[in-house]
């Protein structure tokens, strides 16, 4: 087998499988899009795990790239991915909103199942390669690789929040966690404060210099090299969700999509991975209480609220469903008639045309999010509003409000400020509308998820050439 100059490590291969079927399909993520012409140019690989226990599979083609499965087994879900990586780093990461539980047997699964990445990575990996390490499940690998293969340039990519020093301090292992990452000659993150975050963090706990950008990282052999920690915002294919949006058969759908909801005079959106960091429970309570107060009422306003499912066996998650879904069962026993319903609420997932036709129903686009590290959902709203309508609540939590200054910003803890911004969207008049969303749209599609990928890559092949250099 021939190695790749170029491969990514995630915690998911960029395929699935239908149901049951042995087919696989392009999994419809972002990250998979945006990588997709890099990875066919480059010829890379990718590493990942294919999403179920136990299955071990041999590296296989898909459309222009080598794919190399990592097997977990169904112990290694449990402790590395349900426990380690979204009970432990997930709610720390996301500011404590549920309490990260420390259990040293994830500890030690996450370190042995990282270790396993890591060895595939360098065994997929030709010298001198470029390997980009992606999020929060596969924090060590930078650091076991560059001690595997120093020839290696390594970036990491941080898609969710780094949290403030006083609450990334709990971390039992925040030592080793931080020199894992440190093993990157790129370390990107969503926002300038992770960025800041993080650096602060290497300072108390490390004690390292940092300058700038540039953290001092000692090596082996007594010098120091120095390693960039700094803001990459991810985004969207804007230009796919644009050519969604102007398709006749989708906008069809999106009158279709009115009109079975009894073409009510406003329609809200929510679209979320069913998890407590969304602030699911705060846009509902919203919505109740402008219906209670009188100032909506559900002859004219509808919420729909899709919410996909998501690690459906981690207990926080469960504990979440009961009370979003009691929530929405009080809502709507207390509001709707035998014609109009409050909230239509849809524990589903749905491909991107009918998201999109979604996207161009609603009128106005909830994100209510406590912490989020980006929030794509706003982007892809926005890429989807050809039509320059709609009006986007967005909360200053999410790392896409650094971008996005024209949607309408709350704070989603105070439920009257979040009331009085959605009765200001749900009022919004056409040209206001217009103008904020041309504001917003000329951002989304001046930086696109291909963007983001060159500017990474960009700062990484700075530290290609340079190790280029020295071993020259
Ligand atoms: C977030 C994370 C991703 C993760 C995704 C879905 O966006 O940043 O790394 O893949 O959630 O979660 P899952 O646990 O299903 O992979």
């Amino acid at each position: 087998m021939s190695k790749a100059d170029f491969v990514v490590v995630a915690n998911r291969l960029p395929v699935d499988r239908a149901g049951d079927s042995d087919e696989w399909r392009r999994s419809p993520g972002g990250l998979v899009t945006a990588l997709e012409p890099v990875m066919r140019k480059a010829e890379g690989a990718w590493v990942g795990w294919p999403g179920q226990p136990d299955v071990q599979l041999d590296p296989f083609d898909f459309e222009g790239t080598h794919l190399v499965p990592v097997m977990l087994t169904a112990d290694d879900v449990e402790n590395y991915y349900e426990g380690f990586a979204n009970d432990t780093i997930w709610p720390l990461y996301h500011d404590v909103i549920a309490a990260p539980r420390y259990r040293r047997v994830w500890w030690d699964s996450y370190v042995k199942v990282n270790r396993r990445f890591a060895e595939a990575a360098a065994g997929a990996a030709a010298e001198n390669a470029i390997v980009w390490v992606q999020d929060y499940q596969l924090q060590l690998v930078p650091k076991m690789l560059r001690d595997a293969r120093p020839d290696l340039t390594i970036g990491y990519f941080h898609h969710i929040p780094f949290p403030a020093y006083g609450l990334y301090s709990q971390l039992p292992w925040r030592k080793q966690v931080l020199e894992g990452l440190l093993g990157a000659d790129v370390i990107g993150f969503q926002r300038v404060a992770d960025a800041g975050n993080f650096a602060r963090a290497v300072r108390r706990q490390l004690r390292y210099e940092t300058k700038a950008s540039g953290i001092s990282v000692p090596t082996a052999d007594g010098t120091t090299r120095t390693a960039l920690a700094k803001a990459f915002p991810i985004s969207i294919d804007a230009e796919s969700y644009i050519e969604l949006a102007q398709r006749p058969d989708i906008q069809a759908r999106a009158v279709e999509i009115r009109e079975s909801l009894g073409n009510p005079k406003t329609i809200l959106l929510g679209v979320d991975r069913l998890d407590y960091t969304k602030g699911i429970r705060h846009r509902i309570k919203a919505f109740q209480e402008l219906l209670e107060d009188g100032r909506l009422s559900v002859d004219d306003a509808t919420l729909v609220q899709v919410a996909s499912p998501s690690r459906e066996r981690v207990a926080t998650y469960m504990k979440l469903r009961d009370e979003i879904e009691l929530a929405v069962g009080r809502v709507n026993g207390d509001y709707d008639t035998m014609g109009h319903t409050a909230v239509r609420y849809l524990h589903q997932a749905y491909p991107r045309e009918e998201m999109v036709a979604l996207f161009l129903a609603a009128d106005v686009m909830l994100v209510t999010a406590l912490r989020d590290g980006m929030n794509l959902v706003a982007k892809e709203y926005v890429a989807a509003r050809v039509d320059n309508r709609g009006a986007l609540v967005l909360s200053e939590f999410a790392g896409a409000a650094d971008e996005l200054g024209s949607a309408i910003l709350i704070n989603p803890h105070d439920i009257d400020g979040l009331k009085d911004a959605i009765m200001r969207a749900v009022e919004m008049p056409p040209a206001e509308q217009g103008r904020r969303m041309r504001a917003l749209r000329r951002r989304v599609r001046e930086h696109d998820v291909e963007d983001w990928s060159r500017d990474f890559l960009d700062a990484l092949a700075v530290f290609h050439e340079r190790g280029a250099a020295v071993t020259a």
